[in-house]
């Protein structure tokens, strides 16, 4: 404990001598989330560690989390330095999604508006129509929908599927899933509920769809953290990754958080369902970051100025 306390006496000065601020994503260590809104910035989705990034005065932003939401904030303030804890902390979605064979994909479809989201290569983005990050993916499929656009969508399936049943869009999909979201079961879940029926079950839109049917609320990140304020229950189940579970519980003191069950020993697994490359966060390697400026995202600009284009679709449509 001597020597987190010490590390973070370091990554404080650090921060204020670099003139930087973080931004850490809700899935990332405890330390890290309390670190950034401790020191000024903040703990949020994928939708607003990129705005909040943007809008931020200082110089350099570290951003905990895994490396599109670097790439992101780099796009949008190239003038700023973006680093981040470990530049090897990537996405199942992203690694999923190569931009040559996805480009063909939209080849194929050029009567399609290509919608995609945020967990993806700077790359990938360059070669879409919008962006979206599960908060906003709903309306703004809604909106092409109703202006008669068919849709093109990717990388993850769960996700498209959700969108599709939910706006009767036209759409064609990419066959991407998240590793952790991918993992949580719809029989073992109903097990749980059956155990703990007052439990209302929140639900993140990348799980598959058998789980999202059960589900009293679905939705990103933060409205999963709303959805647990807002509710008039004492019980819930969540599934999504169990990071989220710090903030739920500081914020809802006299609520109690059960994990959804995955695939693991046969559904009793227990914190399983944690993305490996928000763990390749830590302090260590934050404080180390800050101090020699490794970490740092490159972009390269004539990409980044492509690829801004549908951030700052999806950032004006939500503001
Ligand atoms: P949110 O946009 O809901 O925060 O989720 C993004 C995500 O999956 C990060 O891994
Ligand atoms: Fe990607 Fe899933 Fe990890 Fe989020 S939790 S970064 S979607 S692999």
């Amino acid at each position: 404990p001597d020597e987190r306390i010490a590390l973070k006496a370091r990554i404080r000065r650090l921060l204020r001598e670099r003139n930087a601020v973080m931004v850490s994503h809700f899935y990332v260590h405890p330390d890290l989330q309390d670190l950034a809104e401790e020191t000024g910035g903040i703990v949020s989705d994928s939708l607003e560690m990129a705005r909040f990034g943007r809008d931020h005065a200082a110089t350099t932003l570290v951003v905990s989390g895994v490396r599109f939401m670097g790439e992101t904030s780099k796009i949008l303030s190239p003038e700023k330095r973006v680093l981040m804890p470990d530049l090897d902390a990537n996405c199942s979605l992203d690694l999923g999604c190569p931009v040559d064979e996805f480009s063909a994909f939209c080849d194929e479809h050029p009567d399609r508006t290509v919608v995609v989201y945020a967990n993806t290569s700077a790359a990938v983005k360059a070669r879409a129509d919008w962006l979206v990050t599960s908060s906003c993916a709903l309306d703004v499929v809604n909106a092409l929908h109703a202006a008669g656009q068919k849709i093109l969508w990717g990388p993850d399936r769960h996700l498209g599927d959700y969108i599709r049943r939910q706006t009767g869009a036209d759409m064609v999909s990419w066959n991407g899933a998240c590793i952790v979201h991918d993992e949580f079961k719809a029989l073992e879940l109903e097990l749980l509920m059956k155990e703990h029926p007052k439990a209302k079950v929140l639900v993140h839109p990348e799980s598959p769809s058998d789980v999202i049917a059960l589900a009293h609320a679905v939705g990103s990140t933060s409205a999963i953290l709303n959805a647990a304020q807002r509710f008039d229950a004492t019980e819930f189940i969540v599934a999504t990754d169990t990071g989220m579970l710090h903030k739920l519980r500081t914020l809802n003191p006299g609520k109690t958080f059960i994990e959804a069950p995955t695939a693991g020993n046969g559904g009793t697994c227990k914190s399983c369902a944690h993305c490996p490359w928000m763990a390749m966060n830590g302090l260590v390697e934050l404080a180390n970051a800050l101090e020699t400026g490794a970490g740092e995202i490159h972009v390269d600009p004539a990409l980044g100025v492509r690829a801004r284009v549908p951030i700052d679709r999806m950032l004006a449509f939500t503001a």
